[in-house]
């Protein structure tokens, strides 16, 4: 009999474990998510091309911030795993189609930020390994389009801003360089792109941020996988922090359509499976011991807050952070079993984001979570 892939062998454990369970909660859970639809959703995924390239990023991240050493920050070895923008599913394995999901990256990228006087994760001290969406918004630069464009830029020691367009082939043509030039005439923006460049390299520089990309959905919950398992030396003082809008329904891979559907044959009907939801499979048996934050995202308010408490004790997080689409700037509610708060944005600050006071919070409730294990 051939050997069970690695992703099969994880998930047979957590599935052997959690029919141990009596828990009603557990027992409804996996009635929704059969063994088989885990199972297969791994098996049929297309495996990641740059997966030996990654493992060896997040070793190398992982050896920089367990070492006393090595950790610039001067505090605990702490880590936070953001996930941040939405996954695409693919409607043909040569893509020109797909169905996305709604998030800009704004949340997770303005919660990694390093800012003076406000509490974000790098600021706090976190080292932070950040899953983005491709083209979505970055850490010091949630006002720029995109992460190719910074790595066109350097700061010179006069303060002058260096262009370096033969490095990065996207921008290597007329276009591109009105593109550039537009940011750099406007003083404003000019001034983001310097704060940009410098922090968010100093970051990557110093091994405290770790960014790496995501489009599909196959690609996320692969590499979300990855960074949990590399992330269990940190035991309680990692958290996950999951603001991503991760698709709910995909095409199995094996009945995806190699080329473009035509469209000669008229209308398209598509039958979606449903995405397993994996926020059991990484709270139970990827990363066990970490401090787990889902996010709940609803357009009706009125079922907000049922929605998050039932994902509380689902998938027994230990935060849910619910927040309504329209209102998602200005308010969340974070959930515990132990409390509801309302955290809002300070109106009376310009440019204040709801994230900082939201990060602080977290940080302090994650305390309390790692001294339970130092006690
Ligand atoms: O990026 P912005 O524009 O700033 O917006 C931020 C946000 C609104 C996207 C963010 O605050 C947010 O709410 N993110 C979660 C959106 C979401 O996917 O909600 P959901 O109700 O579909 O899923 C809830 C949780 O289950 C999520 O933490 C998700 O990671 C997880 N999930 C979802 C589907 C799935 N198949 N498996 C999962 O584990």
């Amino acid at each position: 009999m051939p050997p069970n892939s690695p992703y099969t062998e994880i998930l047979l454990n957590y599935l052997s474990s959690s029919f141990g369970m009596d828990a009603v909660d557990d027992a409804n859970q996996l009635q929704e998510t059969p063994k088989n639809e885990v199972m297969s959703f791994f098996e049929s995924t297309p495996l990641l091309e740059d997966a030996a390239e990654i493992e060896k990023s997040l070793k190398e991240f992982v050896d920089r911030n367990t070492s006393s050493s090595g950790n610039l920050n001067g505090k605990t070895n702490r880590v936070v795993c953001i996930t941040s923008g939405g996954t695409t599913v693919p409607l043909e394995k040569q893509c020109v189609r797909y169905i996305d999901n709604f998030s800009s990256g704004h949340r997770g990228a303005t919660s990694t930020e390093y800012i003076p006087n406000t509490i974000y994760f790098l600021k706090a001290g976190y080292s932070v390994v950040f899953l983005y969406r491709r083209g979505s918004c970055q850490p010091f630069c949630s006002t720029l389009p995109d992460d190719p464009l910074l790595e066109c830029f350097s700061v010179a020691d006069d303060s002058s801003i260096e262009v370096d367009l033969l490095s990065n082939s996207r921008f290597s043509n007329l276009m591109s360089i009105f593109l550039l030039h537009y940011f750099l005439v406007d003083a404003l923006h000019a001034e983001t792109v310097k704060r940009a460049i410098t922090e968010s390299l100093t970051a990557v520089a110093e091994g405290i941020l770790l960014k790496l990309p995501f489009t599909t959905i196959f690609e996320y919950l692969q590499i979300l996988q990855l960074i949990s398992v590399s992330l269990r030396d940190f035991g309680p003082s990692a958290i996950f922090f999951l603001a991503a809008a991760v698709s709910d329904f995909y095409v199995p891979w094996k009945n995806m359509a190699l080329h473009k559907i035509q469209s000669a044959s008229g209308p398209l009907d598509i039958r979606l499976a449903q995405v397993p939801k994996m926020l059991s499979v990484l709270r139970n048996e990827w990363a066990p011991m970490a401090f787990h934050i889902s996010f709940k995202l609803e357009t009706d308010t009125d079922i907000l807050l049922a929605k998050a408490n039932m994902a509380l004790e689902k998938y027994k997080m230990h935060m849910v952070i619910a927040n309504e689409l329209s209102t998602r700037k200005e308010e969340v509610i974070v959930v515990t079993e132990q409390e509801k708060v309302t955290v809002r944005r300070d109106s009376t600050r310009a440019g204040a984001e709801v994230e900082s006071p939201l990060v602080e919070l977290v940080v302090d409730r994650h305390s309390t979570y790692i001294k339970k294990f130092d006690a």
